[in-house]
């Protein structure tokens, strides 16, 4: 298996992302694990691992981070790695939700610091998905997002 998406998600709008993320890898070659059904040893032959999940307080989800502290120190070496979330958009809370935003910050940039901490070469920068609400739905134009993201991951 070459590449190995994670996601997590509590009301379906980061599995839709994930399974859109997917769509630009061969299916042959590629494996989408909701991060509850993950183990160790499906790490080993990935060359690319990509993990998304929602934003809450600024963090991944508790069963994302469960799984990030799981895996053992420099696990990820030689390996390509990439994270992405779903989130509000900051511009559209109100003032004192936003400057909270910007100061806990998002799930993603969180994931993909681990991912590097345990050995794994960042594939692209941090990506965030908007959803209108806890439950979404995700903004127009998200999904195309996600797939565009997957493509430029599958194609570097
Ligand atoms: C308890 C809780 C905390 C949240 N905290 C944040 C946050 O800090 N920043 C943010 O942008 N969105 C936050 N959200 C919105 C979630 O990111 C949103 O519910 C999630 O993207 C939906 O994804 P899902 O459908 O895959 O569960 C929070 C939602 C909940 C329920």
């Amino acid at each position: 298996m070459k590449t190995l998406i994670i996601f997590d998600s509590m009301y379906g709008n980061t599995e839709i992302i994930a399974r859109d993320i997917a769509k630009a890898f061969s299916p042959e070659d590629t494996r989408l694990l909701n991060v509850k059904e993950v183990k160790v040893a499906d790490l080993l032959e990935v060359k690319l691992l990509i993990v998304g999940s929602p934003t809450y307080g600024g963090r991944p989800k508790q069963e994302t981070q469960a799984f990030l502290d799981m895996i053992p120190g420099s696990a990820l070496s030689g390996k390509r790695v990439a994270a992405f979330d779903t989130r509000f958009l900051a511009k559209e809370q109100n003032f004192g939700l936003r400057i909270l935003m910007k100061t806990i910050g998002y799930a993603a940039p969180r994931i993909l610091k681990i991912l590097v901490s345990k050995g794994g070469d960042a594939a692209s920068s941090p990506e965030g998905f908007i959803v209108q609400g806890k439950k979404g739905a995700l903004k127009d134009g998200e999904r195309e997002r996600a797939a565009l993201w997957g493509k430029n991951l599958s194609l570097s």
